[in-house]
């Protein structure tokens, strides 16, 4: 079963406050899901895999550490997800990025695919697909899908909120994904939004109705 954690970093959790609050709007809505989309991926990334490597320091030699193992890339989960972008790329500024387009049918609620470009050697990388809510879970697993079809072995989700529902439903159709979230909400209402949440990400960050 895949891990599913909530990142309860003081920091991430008070961003979290300022972007759910209504009264938030577009520009610091915008920077504040990209600061905590930055904060999230610092926690994230503590496991990334070290080497030892000698280097000339102005005083002498040292054996110091870098980074070794797979390069890593971004997948937002458009829209919504390029708004967690530029905060991943902070921290890892070389990463790659691909997009994954994904809509959400407004009756049935269900995703559907209309665009997808990746890296080429996206099956060598280790992916961060982000996308602010995790709903029903049904755009995140098709996303993933997407992914594994076009030989993605390594990937995690990174949500700003997530609800039970779409926890579970990502973990049981991807076991091999971890999730991780800034926060997890009660539920989801009738018309597929998580309560309390922070409203439609997407016209959130972009100013959309
Ligand atoms: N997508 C959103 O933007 N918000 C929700 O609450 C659920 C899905």
């Amino acid at each position: 079963m895949a891990k599913f954690t909530v990142l309860n970093h003081p920091l991430i959790q008070h961003k979290l406050t300022i972007i759910r609050n209504k009264d938030t709007g577009t520009k610091v809505f915008r920077e504040v899901a990209n600061e905590i989309a930055e904060l999230m991926v610092y926690e994230i990334t503590r496991d990334l895999a070290m080497e030892d490597i000698t280097i000339e320091t102005p005083m002498g030699s040292a054996v110091e550490k870098q980074l070794s193992g797979k390069k890593l890339a971004v997948v937002p989960i458009l829209r919504a997800g390029l708004g967690m972008v530029d905060g991943v790329l902070k921290l890892i500024p070389a990463a790659k990025v691909g997009h994954i387009g994904m809509y959400r049918d407004e009756k049935t609620l269900q995703p559907h695919e209309y665009f997808v470009k990746l890296p080429p050697d996206i099956d060598q990388r280790q992916l961060f697909i982000v996308d602010p809510m995790l709903a029903t879970g049904g755009s995140a697993i098709m996303a993933i899908d997407a992914l594994k079809k076009r030989g993605a072995t390594s990937m995690r989700l990174v949500v700003l909120v997530a609800a039970p529902e779409g926890v579970k439903a990502v973990q049981d159709a991807h076991p091999d994904v971890d999730i991780y979230a800034a926060g997890l909400d009660d539920r989801l209402n009738e018309d597929g939004y998580i309560v309390p949440g922070l409203g439609d990400a997407g016209d959130r960050l972009f100013g959309t109705k």
